[in-house]
């Protein structure tokens, strides 16, 4: 599959088969979140991969009590969840004071999210999480921003696709 045919077969997936991710599949997408680009380099992300069942079902069983996120809770009965997490101390901040943390953990999430895909396994980006469970469950530090959530492991779904803005609304050539 190369990336483009990625980018196209890739959905969010919302629910999983309890068959397990192999070891070398869930490196291989580590990899491909460890090797993305990031402004000067800094690298500010980590990556907190969840596959004790019953640390996820902490995970799932919190969001479930919270009526705010109630719904995320079923999206994080997967195999795996992978936490995408941004050290801003660590993060490039340009002169006007523009923070770069979440665009360099973002690229890592989809350069993950991309490699899934490719090896047949489902994501599901989530920003609905709640980051005060999270973190006391995962036991995250308080200077360290939880980004995104991703579940992963093999579909139990498939999504047909959704819509996306035309060319013509979204490209603007020379001037916008
Ligand atoms: C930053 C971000 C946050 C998202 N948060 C959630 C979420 O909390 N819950 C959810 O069900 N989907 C979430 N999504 C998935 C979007 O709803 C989905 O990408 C969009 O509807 C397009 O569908 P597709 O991913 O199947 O192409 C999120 C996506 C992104 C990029």
């Amino acid at each position: 599959m190369d990336v483009f045919e990625a980018i196209r077969a890739r959905r969010s997936v919302r629910r999983y088969k309890p068959r397990p991710v192999e070891r070398e599949k869930l490196e291989r997408i580590l990899e491909a979140g460890r090797l993305a680009p990031s402004a000067a380099n800094r690298q500010p992300w980590h990556f907190v991969v969840v596959t004790d069942p019953s640390v996820r079902d902490e995970l799932v069983m919190a969001h479930e009590r919270d009526q705010f996120f109630r719904s995320t809770g079923d999206l994080l009965r997967a195999p795996v969840v992978i936490v995408a997490c941004a050290d801003r101390k660590r993060a490039w901040v340009r002169r006007d004071g523009e923070e770069y943390w979440k665009v360099d953990v973002a690229i890592a999430m989809q350069n993950m999210v991309l490699c899934a895909t490719e090896e047949g396994l489902g994501t599901c980006w989530i920003g609905a999480f709640s980051p005060e469970a999270t973190r006391k469950i995962l036991g995250i530090p308080d200077d360290i921003r939880i980004v995104a959530i991703t579940p992963l492991g093999y579909p139990d779904e498939s999504p047909a696709t959704s819509d996306r803005r035309t060319m013509q609304e979204i490209v603007h050539y020379q001037h916008w």
